[in-house]
């Protein structure tokens, strides 16, 4: 098996995880000890360290990968991404436009989810996060087995998107952006789609809640996911103390073209 070059996730036994890439001319440091890459043979696998511990190796899970991965623009977590999914209807075969692509988070969750009948636009302002949000789509999807088709990034201010110009029925439209009923300013929605805003406060919330009704979308939903870990071992059953305390609000909603 080439190793080389693969990303995984290291777990020592005090439940600390890193992300890393092998560099088979290298070693990995953490203040549990430290270990070469080349002592890698599989992955999954186990390496001991300097000090003789066992640290495990295997492939990061999406989760793993979006929380431990660097950042530009702050992610949506992967709470919300699933309660997203969820409410914007998507299938195998859903045709999505992402506004906000940011630091590929959402984007990445997305692009797993769609087959090659599928389709992907992701839209932001900045080239800068574009380039870093593909890149670091590229690397967790060389993890991957089974590829989906392209993601479509496109580059502009939402103020001056022209939807017409995607020339596509589009199923879902999810956004992360601070003001997302921009879009209204130049575009009219005229095929059935469902509608997701990720928005971290409730004054953003009613303000797109107007819009929204505007433009004669039904089903409007707002709310927002509170996960709460639990610990369970022979003698305690409590909730976590670590608890992700507020992200964002979702609104939701549906337009039919009837
Ligand atoms: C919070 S980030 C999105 C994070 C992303 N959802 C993720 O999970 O990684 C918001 C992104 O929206 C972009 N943005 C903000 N306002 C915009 C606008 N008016 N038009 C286009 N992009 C915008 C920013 O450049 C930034 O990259």
């Amino acid at each position: 098996m080439n190793i080389d070059n693969q990303l995984i996730v290291i777990h020592t036994p005090k439940n600390n995880k890193y992300l890393a890439v092998v560099d088979l001319k290298k070693e990995f440091t953490t203040n549990e000890g430290k270990f070469k890459f080349s002592q890698i043979k599989n992955i999954p696998s186990q390496v001991k360290t300097s000090t003789g511990i066992n640290f495990k190796i295997y492939k990061p899970s999406y989760k793993e990968f979006v929380l431990l991965m660097k950042r530009g623009p702050q992610i949506i977590y992967p709470k919300d991404v699933a309660q997203i999914v969820l409410e914007s209807n998507i299938h195998n075969s859903s045709k999505i436009l992402e506004i906000g692509s940011g630091s590929g988070a959402l984007t990445l969750y997305l692009y797993t989810l769609l087959k090659n009948t599928g389709k992907l636009y992701s839209l932001d302002s900045s080239k800068k996060n574009q380039r870093r949000a593909d890149k670091t789509i590229s690397r967790y999807i060389s993890t991957l087995s089974e590829e989906s088709n392209d993601i479509n990034f496109l580059n502009e201010e939402l103020v001056n998107f022209n939807y017409k110009l995607l020339n596509e029925d589009i199923d879902s439209i999810i956004t992360d952006v601070p003001e997302p009923w921009e879009f209204f300013k130049n575009n009219k929605i005229k095929n059935s789609i469902y509608w997701v805003s990720y928005l971290p406060s409730m004054t953003q919330i009613m303000r797109m809640n107007n819009i929204l009704m505007d433009n004669q979308f039904q089903d409007i939903e707002i709310k927002e996911v509170i996960l709460r870990d639990w610990v369970v071992d022979e003698k305690i059953v409590r909730p976590s103390n670590k608890l992700v305390s507020h992200t964002g609000f979702l609104i939701t909603a549906r337009y039919i073209e009837y």
